[in-house]
């Protein structure tokens, strides 16, 4: 037997002995590897006579060949035993563990609701800080130190004399101060008053402000524009009314109220928002802030609306009660998923 036979015969003998992928590299890099026998024999055809090398040339190629096909296949073999092994101690019988799919909350979904409307409609979002001084939640809005609104009973108060804003009208100021006229946005966020906890009534609620300046706004304008947003929301057959009342910072002032029958308890009148047109003073303290003259109550006028948006997702899902919000039970959440 020529020695390059024995060889092929050894490293055969040893890829079927071998157990596992690491074993089985082993045997590849003793015989195929750059240094390995067959490589070897390789190097010493260079030396062999006219004669030989023929014929060490075929020995060498088959023994390659055979060492090479064996490799694979043995390989092949190693790893589907491991894969079996593996699965052995597996019964992929069994039913798996469902994940736990969470779903936005009802509060998130009025909101995401309500923006996409908005939008249609025009509206940019804009945003403002929950805490916040009291230029932009009181002063600014026209609202004066006397007024009862501003008081320890009504607002929570934090050590710097800074507050957390009562209501996201905050936000109109805000945007005023950095944007020029004309301007039309909508600002999600919370508002807080200090307030007992009740069915209807929670120290943290949920608003969306708007605010539209332009030249020629007007109470026609404000009153087309949340009818059509109301029934968008509640259905075409919404019936939305509006009342006069009182707001510092509007004049006119209104608030709005809807009913449908299309929703539970469709016979009853629920205030869902206030709104009014924009008061000249507001114009006046927004450009005091700035410190030009952008908006000037002779030129721009504008409309301005705070939705209560924990009435709304109330009304449109039948909520009873606003505490609900705020308990994370899951049982209570998930009829919303
Ligand atoms: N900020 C008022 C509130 O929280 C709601 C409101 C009324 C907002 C009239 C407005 C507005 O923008 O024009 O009760």
């Amino acid at each position: 037997m020529h020695p390059l036979e024995q060889l092929r015969d050894d490293a055969l003998r040893e890829i079927e002995a071998a157990r596992d992928e690491k074993s089985l590299e082993g045997v590849r890099v003793k015989y195929l590897g750059k240094t390995g026998s067959v490589s070897e024999w390789g190097e010493r055809m260079k030396t062999l006579g006219k004669e030989e090398r023929p014929v060490v040339g075929k020995l060498l190629n088959q023994a390659r060949n055979a060492v090479t096909a064996a490799l694979d296949q043995r390989g092949e073999k190693v790893r589907a035993e491991k894969e079996s092994e593996a699965l052995s101690t597996i019964d992929i019988s069994l039913p798996g563990t469902p994940h736990e799919i969470g779903a936005l909350h009802p509060l998130t979904q009025m909101w995401q609701r309500s923006i996409e409307i908005f939008r249609r409609m025009g509206f940019a979002l804009a945003d403002g800080p929950d805490i916040e001084d009291e230029w932009h939640c009181f002063d600014a809005l026209n609202t004066p130190p006397e007024h009862p609104a501003r008081t320890e009973q009504d607002t929570f108060y934090l050590a710097d004399g800074c507050l957390l804003r009562t209501h996201t009208s905050t936000v109109q100021i805000r945007t005023m101060e950095s944007v020029p006229p004309p301007i039309r946005v909508i600002a999600p966020g919370a508002a807080y008053r200090n307030e007992e906890l009740n069915a209807t009534h929670s120290p943290q609620f949920h608003q969306i402000e708007g605010l539209y300046v332009d030249e020629n706004v007007g109470v026609a304008d404000l009153k087309g524009e949340l009818e059509f947003f109301m029934r968008e929301l509640f259905g075409a057959e919404t019936e939305v009314e509006f009342r006069p009342h009182f707001f510092p910072f509007t004049e006119p002032s209104l608030e709005v109220y809807v009913r449908s029958k299309a929703l539970k308890g469709g016979e009853q009148w629920i205030e869902v928002a206030g709104c009014g047109i924009v008061h000249p003073a507001v114009f006046e303290s927004v450009n005091k802030a700035r410190g030009d003259d952008a908006y000037d109550p002779e030129r721009w006028s504008g409309y301005a609306f705070g939705l209560g948006m924990d009435r709304l997702a109330m009304i449109l899902f039948d909520i009873p009660d606003i505490r609900l919000f705020a308990q994370n039970d899951l049982r209570f959440l998930r009829q919303f998923a």
